[in-house]
């Protein structure tokens, strides 16, 4: 399974599945970043996988920036592109033609939280429990059909910067399964939602 992933910044997802890549049946064949300046892209070509910069600051609408994306991942012929910490608003052209075969990573217990700041609002709201979520995308901004999430306790100790490092945790560990499942043909979105080995999640 041919695996390509956006990032925008850190790229701690993106290590995680560089990481499990050699117990899987995925090979992530390109990198490509929105921001020449992301670390990802040095992680990327540590790993030796091709790392390509489309920097959304030189094209003049969304669509644009988007048509050159498609183009570049298309050369690239991905079984599933993968967002991991990518933060730009894809349109809804880009999310169509990667129906089924984009999945994206949120730091909240989808449906709530969506947007940025996730770990800010969950504490303001003195909520018990936070998590993460895999999804495949869909037009609705972080509203797409939820494949996998994990949960942690909030503890009174815990802040916003302990919150992002418990979560980043489960992060690190669910997000490659959830590839190695796709990888393996075990996972697929049908029109009744997310299958997984048979069963409508
Ligand atoms: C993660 O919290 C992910 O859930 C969110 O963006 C962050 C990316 O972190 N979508 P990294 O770049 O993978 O370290």
């Amino acid at each position: 399974c041919r695996v390509v992933v956006l990032i925008s910044g850190n790229g701690s997802n993106l290590q995680a599945l560089l990481d499990a890549q050699a117990n899987s049946h995925y090979r992530i064949v390109a990198v490509i970043s929105n921001r020449p300046e992301a670390f990802g892209l040095q992680r990327a070509a540590a790993a030796g996988v091709a790392a390509q910069v489309v920097d959304h600051k030189s094209f003049d609408s969304r669509e644009s920036f988007d048509a050159a994306l498609i183009q570049l991942i298309d050369q690239c012929k991905p079984d599933l592109l993968v967002l991991a910490g990518f933060m730009r608003i894809l349109s809804s052209g880009f999310v169509q033609h990667y129906q089924g075969r984009l999945l994206n990573i949120h730091p909240s217990l989808l449906p709530a939280y969506k947007g940025t700041q996730t770990h800010k609002r969950v504490l303001e709201a003195g909520e018990r429990q936070h998590g993460v979520s895999v999804h495949f995308v869909t037009e609705e901004l972080d509203g797409g059909p939820v494949v996998r999430q994990a949960v942690i306790q909030i503890g009174a100790e815990d802040s916003v910067e302990s919150l992002q490092q418990r979560v980043a945790v489960e992060e690190h560990r669910i997000y490659p399964q959830v590839v190695a499942w796709f990888a393996a043909g075990r996972l697929r979105l049908t029109a009744q939602g997310p299958e997984l080995d048979g069963e409508i999640l």
